[in-house]
């Protein structure tokens, strides 16, 4: 969706869409499980989602599960309580689904970061070059792509590309620079960041890993070298979590969006988790206001409206489909 369309239609759902009436609080869930029936609908739901949404969810995971679990539904309505990149690559990869976004605001910084006109204008500079795009980028970027990635499944994708071929790997620079000395190749980067996975203290971190000398320090691939040359563990979201039920400390600080904590303990209830601080003095951890702007209320909203839906060209869910083909297939 280009950034104009997108921008028209979040005008839209503003005007008064939020201020529809719901359910009181206590019957939000229970109303939210008949919507699921009525609508032969199905919630999926990213770990950096607000524990309330993480346990109505159909399937709960990390970006590479929720697109393999998208190309699968059979319901009619994927409700999708991420951020837009994910809605929409749910949206590429089974087109004929109703694909709802509870808040259509909830964008990605990462994925603004990189403006089609000046990819495409970056691309040209390097013709031949095989571009790989992070899962976390718009679909116009996706059309522009060879193959995706997500956190878990990047040094795979990246190593079944032919030594002789140059790579451009967009749009996140830091997961970039850990790719390139994990798999020792080289790449063309493009400079984009995650506000969130840039805004850890790595002076914070290190006064608190004193604070708890047995715990061990986790990190996403997506925060900066110095965050990850300090860390015990590097993985996206799943393998956070399942380093963290696996391991044998009983103490860990996460370097990544905060809302990952709720499973954590849930799957380890016995071990404690301490989110890695920031360098902001307004809040403790390191939360994603992106994915934080989806709530219960507008969860109802979505479903029971059927709205704000993503809406993509088919074109654009043609081209930008076969990369995220070429990911799914590597397995
Ligand atoms: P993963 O889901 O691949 O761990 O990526 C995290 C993220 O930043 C999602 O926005
Ligand atoms: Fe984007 Fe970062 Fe938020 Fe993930 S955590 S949605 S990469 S801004």
């Amino acid at each position: 969706m280009s950034v104009n369309v997108l921008q028209a239609q979040r005008n839209l759902y503003t005007k008064g869409f939020l201020d529809l009436p719901v359910p009181e609080k206590h019957q939000l869930v229970s109303e939210i499980e008949r919507l699921k029936k009525d609508r032969n609908a199905v919630i999926m739901a990213h770990y950096y989602q607000a524990p309330e949404i993480q346990d109505i969810a159909d399937f709960l995971g990390d970006s590479l599960y929720l697109a393999r679990a998208a190309e699968n539904i059979s319901a009619d309505m994927i409700v999708f309580a991420g951020v837009h990149f994910m809605a929409e690559t749910a949206k590429i990869i089974n087109p004929s689904k109703k694909v709802v976004l509870p808040d259509l605001h909830a964008g990605c910084s990462l994925a603004d970061s990189c403006p089609p006109d000046q990819f495409r204008a970056f691309k040209e500079k390097y013709p031949g070059a095989v571009v790989v795009s992070y899962i976390n980028c718009s679909a116009e970027i996706k059309t522009m792509s060879d193959v995706v990635c997500t956190s878990t499944n990047a040094v795979k994708v990246i190593e079944s590309i032919p030594d002789d071929k140059q790579i451009i790997f967009a749009p996140d620079k830091n997961l970039g620079k850990y790719l390139i000395k994990k798999t020792n190749r080289p790449m063309i980067l493009w400079e984009g960041s995650c506000i969130v996975h840039e805004a850890f203290s790595f002076e914070k971190i290190l006064e608190l890993t004193k604070q708890h000398p047995n715990a061990k320090f986790i990190a996403h691939p997506e925060s900066e070298s110095q965050i990850l040359d300090f860390a015990h563990f590097i993985g996206s979201t799943s393998a956070l979590l399942r380093f963290a039920q696996e391991d044998d400390s009983d103490s860990y600080i996460v370097a990544t969006e905060a809302g990952i904590l709720h499973e954590m303990q849930k799957k380890s209830p016995h071990k404690t988790f301490i989110p890695a601080p920031v360098d902001d003095d307004t809040c403790a951890c390191s939360e994603c206001a992106f994915m934080k702007l989806n709530n219960l209320e507008k969860l109802y909203l979505c479903m029971e409206h059927q709205s704000p839906e993503i809406v993509l060209k088919q074109e654009v869910i043609e081209s930008a489909m076969l990369p995220i083909q070429r990911m799914l297939r590597l397995g």
